[in-house]
């Protein structure tokens, strides 16, 4: 399958999706997430794929949703075409397992990506956060709930409160991530991690990925829910307007309400 914003590699029974927007650090735009919910129907159309490993560039897995895309979004277009949902969520949907192999910057939307993903390997210089706040919005898919999930109310608190954008070791001692590998060895340790559960019983390691996800599911789809409309109401006020154009000017933002 030949892509725009990603790469589609089948290596036996692995499929590896890179996120190709280099000159963007792999910021997440519609077409991307669109190629890549595309790419997942590929995989779990084909009867040979066992796993997905879905991984970026050595400096981005993804910078977050694009922010020059989103920054002139009025809340009714936000509530009209449901932003962000569908296409976005396609990962948390994928019914073969799918391992994150992340390098550098997972941030806001990237690492909302990566946690949608069933195990996280993370390389040495690997960066996680949710931004969001400076830019004047909360995270818009899923970061409040898997965060919280993943890593507790303490330390979610302080990332998605503050901005503050932890390294991979305190990822791992979080438990955001399943282990931290040298950058160099990041791809082939996430292939062999897949390669070795491709090599297991398909439905088992489906069912087994199915009741995991049944033990997030009845909470966190109410607070999906509510998260959507509170990211929506925001584009509804100045802050996002200004976040989102500080950002692209290089410049600190001046907030109104604070
Ligand atoms: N959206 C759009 N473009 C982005 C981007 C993003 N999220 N992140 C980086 N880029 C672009 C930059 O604008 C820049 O483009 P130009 O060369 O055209 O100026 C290019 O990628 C390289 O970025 P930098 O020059 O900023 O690279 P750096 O190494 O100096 O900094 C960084 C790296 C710290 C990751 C910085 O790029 C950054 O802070 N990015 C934004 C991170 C962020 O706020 N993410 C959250 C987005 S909102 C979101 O994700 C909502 C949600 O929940 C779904």
């Amino acid at each position: 399958m030949t892509f725009e914003n990603i790469l589609y590699d089948k290596d036996g029974a692995v499929v590896v999706i890179t996120l190709n927007r280099p000159e963007a650090l792999n910021a997440l735009n519609g077409a991307l997430m669109t190629e890549l919910a595309q790419a997942l129907d590929g995989a779990e159309g084909d009867p040979d794929v066992g796993a997905v490993v879905l991984t970026g560039s050595p400096k981005a897995f993804a910078a977050g949703a694009d922010i020059k895309e989103m920054a002139d979004k009025t809340f009714m277009d936000c509530y009209l075409e449901d932003f962000i949902t569908g296409t976005w969520e396609r990962v948390a949907r994928c019914r073969l397992p799918v391992i994150a192999a992340v390098a550098g910057y997972a941030l806001g939307g990237g690492c909302e990506l990566a946690m949608m993903c069933d195990i996280i390997i993370a390389a040495d210089n690997a960066k996680f956060g949710q931004p969001e706040i400076t830019l004047g919005i909360i995270p818009g898919i899923g970061g409040t709930q898997r965060l919280v999930r993943a890593v507790g109310k303490a330390k979610a608190g302080e990332m998605i409160l503050s901005g503050r954008i932890i390294d991979a070791v305190e990822a791992e001692r979080a438990g955001l991530v399943s282990r931290v590998v040298a950058a160099d060895a990041l791809n082939d340790e996430a292939l062999q991690t897949a390669r070795k559960i491709a090599e297991l019983s398909r439905p088992a390691v489906m069912m087994a990925k199915e009741s995991m996800a049944a033990a997030f599911e009845a909470p966190l789809s109410h607070g999906l829910r509510h998260e959507r409309r509170l990211f929506h109401a925001l584009f509804a006020g100045e802050d996002q307007k200004e976040g989102m154009a500080a950002f692209i000017e290089k410049r600190r933002p001046v907030f109104k309400n604070r």
